[in-house]
């Protein structure tokens, strides 16, 4: 495949890194092909299961899926209890540092014992198999030990990103009916310090569910405990109840594992679900060969565990693989903007995983921060969240891989769970393309009518192989789960982007053609956005877009409709501005609120945000014979 003549900007990868690679680029593609089950379950082998599988693939109940069916296993057995057996006993887990420059580093061995521990606590909180925990805090590792509690348990974690605030943590705990909360005091972001603890008391005024909420203390900021509710979390761990030792619960292969909300077309967050089997398999055997993790290797993830990206390639994929990962709690230009580069100096960091959003906001500052660092560590380069634009994409691979590390551009979703259009270290690389679909996958690229597109048109993405750490459903939403993702083309799964795919047969995603904006890599719908705009007392009416942003990828546009006897004014606008943070999270502040009398819709009321993007950005708004006015 690498020497295979490709049109366009083509980057070869060198003998050495071929060389290294676990992926034999040729070899993996062939036999995935000719055997999508056999590929799997060879990898599957790799895990620890408690009995064995049955069937590899059932599709008896399509698109509800099975993998691994009649398969026992638990993840948290094979991310930790696996390599406390082996070598790798004593072999560091997790290094972290804080954005005050803390230190903290756990072997196998300690992580084990903490996820143990913490695992008793919840156990004697009265948390069962099948019971589903809330986890809202930083980039911590208590959010790792917490999540592995809950897996060790056989509980569903469920991870609410500490950017979000208290409308989106509130409708998140009572959507799962979560039973305890582990939230931490407060973190740190940018110097500054954001008080969790004080977020979660207002979202849980509004929450009936949760019985017991476990504080962890972080900042050590004054926080209120409301008595027969709120514990500390240090506390408990000093307790007897807390023992070394937990049993692991013997899982099925398809038994839920974790919930994750993510935003989609309409109405409120989606639950996804992953299961403790096919989810397994699928996140150690794409970072294995993506990232082509060696024992000797730290890498480093940089997203949050409270995304996707972190919960597969930050705490399951790593510890799967047995490898020593790297966290860091803060933000990348904190206090100075050579931080993450003064990081990867320091503790000799060989992979790095990143977001677009981060390069372009990095490169902002030139070349000499990570020209002062000295970077040879490094071997292999990712991109994540968004389409990466060719010139970060350059610049990342001079400046910060220095021409030697190839740059693995991944595509995936919260409900694909894994990798699926991406690089491996073997294959040619072209700036802004994720290549082809990892091996064993088919793609394609369709018109509205279903029919594939020619070479270098745009179309809808959708995928056509079932893969192991596929969704399952929606939580307690079967039915959303096949009309979102399966009626458009039935037997396909349908991801919500559009795409091209050259000559080569090399994907190029152009991004989401539904109604969510991907503002720096972070997933938000617009209708969370104008249903925090509408929750203020002087909005009739609200339409969120986004338009393109040089270091967000894409920002936030609101229109509002203000109620009668409310004034226009750049003081309300701000104050709307603040309410969406405070509702939503930081992330979804609109860049604007602009205030007009009318917003364009159908006839049946539906708001035409087609229409309102194509005036922002003075482009004709194409078809309007459907607009009511
Ligand atoms: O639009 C695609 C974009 O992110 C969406 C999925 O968002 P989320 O579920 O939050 O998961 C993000 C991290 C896996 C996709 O539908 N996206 C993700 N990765 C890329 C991307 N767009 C272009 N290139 C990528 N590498």
């Amino acid at each position: 495949m690498s020497d295979q003549q490709l049109s366009g900007e083509v980057y070869y990868p060198s003998k050495e890194v071929i060389k290294h690679a676990h992926a034999k680029c040729d070899e993996l593609y062939k036999f995935a092909e000719e055997n999508l089950e056999g590929f799997w379950a060879k990898e599957a082998k790799e895990l620890h299961w408690f009995k064995k599988w049955n069937k590899v693939l059932d599709d008896s109940e399509k698109p509800f899926y099975k993998w691994f069916t009649g398969g026992k296993t638990n993840i948290a057995y094979n991310c930790l209890d696996v390599h406390v057996e082996t070598f790798r006993r004593n072999k560091l887990a997790l290094i972290w540092e804080g954005e005050n420059g803390e230190f903290r580093s756990f072997s196998y061995f300690s992580l084990r014992r903490e996820s143990c521990k913490f695992a008793n606590v919840l156990k004697s909180l009265g948390v069962q198999k099948g019971d589903r925990v809330t986890l809202y805090m930083g980039r911590i590792p208590e959010l790792m030990i917490g999540m592995l509690a809950c897996a060790r348990i056989g509980a569903i974690h469920s991870v609410v990103y500490g950017g979000f605030s208290v409308e989106s943590l509130h409708e998140r705990l009572e959507d799962s009916q979560s039973k305890v909360l582990i939230v931490a005091d407060g973190s740190y972001q940018r110097g500054k310090i954001v008080q969790l603890k004080k977020i979660a008391d207002e979202a849980l005024q509004r929450a009936a569910t949760v019985e017991s909420v476990l504080v962890v203390k972080r900042t050590g900021e004054p926080v209120n405990m409301e008595a027969g509710r709120d514990m500390w979390y240090h506390e408990l761990m000093n307790l007897p109840i807390a023992n070394n030792a937990c049993n692991i619960e013997v899982m099925d292969a398809e038994d839920p594992l974790f919930i994750l909300y993510t935003s989609g077309t309409t109405g409120k967050p989606k639950a996804i679900l992953h299961t403790h089997g096919g989810y397994m398999v699928g996140v150690y055997s794409t970072l294995k060969y993506v990232f082509d993790i060696h024992e000797d290797d730290r890498y480093w993830c940089a997203a949050d565990p409270g995304w996707i990206t972190g919960h597969s390639y930050i705490v399951y994929g790593p510890l799967l693989n047995g490898a020593t990962s790297f966290m860091y709690e803060g933000a990348p230009t904190h206090p100075y903007p050579n931080r993450w580069w003064q990081i990867i100096e320091k503790y000799g960091i060989n992979i790095l995983y990143t977001a677009p959003t981060a390069i372009r906001g990095l490169m902002r500052f030139g070349e000499a921060w990570p020209n002062r660092h000295d970077l040879s560590s490094l071997r292999i380069l990712g991109s994540v969240g968004e389409p990466i634009n060719p010139e970060a994409w350059r610049w990342y691979n001079r400046v910060i891989g220095k021409e030697k590390c190839p740059i693995m551009d991944t595509w995936w979703q919260t409900e694909t769970g894994m990798f699926m259009i991406t690089p491996l270290p073997c294959m040619p690389l072209k700036p802004g393309s994720g290549t082809k679909p990892f091996p064993g996958l088919q793609m394609d690229i369709l018109d509205e009518s279903g029919n594939p597109v020619k070479a270098n048109e745009e179309g809808f993405l959708v995928i056509k192989t079932p893969w192991p750490a596929m969704i399952r459903t929606l939580y307690n939403d079967p039915e959303r789960y096949v009309n979102q993702y399966w009626s458009k083309y039935p037997g396909y799964y349908l991801t919500g982007d559009s795409a091209r795919r050259d000559e080569d047969g090399y994907y190029w995603i152009i991004g989401r053609v539904d109604d969510v904006i991907k503002v720096s890599g972070y997933r938000l719908g617009t209708a969370e956005i104008e249903s925090a705009l509408v929750s203020h007392s002087a909005v009739a009416e609200a339409a969120a877009i986004g338009l393109p942003h040089d270091v967000k990828g894409h920002a936030i546009y609101t229109y509002v409709i203000l109620k009668a006897g409310f004034e226009k004014s750049e003081k309300l606008a701000e104050e709307l501005r603040q309410h969406v943070g405070h509702e939503v999270g930081p992330i979804a502040k609109p860049e604007s609120v602009e205030f007009v009398d009318s917003l364009p819709k159908t006839r049946s009321g539906k708001i035409m945000r087609r229409v309102l993007k194509a005036k922002a950005l003075g482009q004709d708004p194409g078809n309007i014979s459907t607009l009511e006015d």
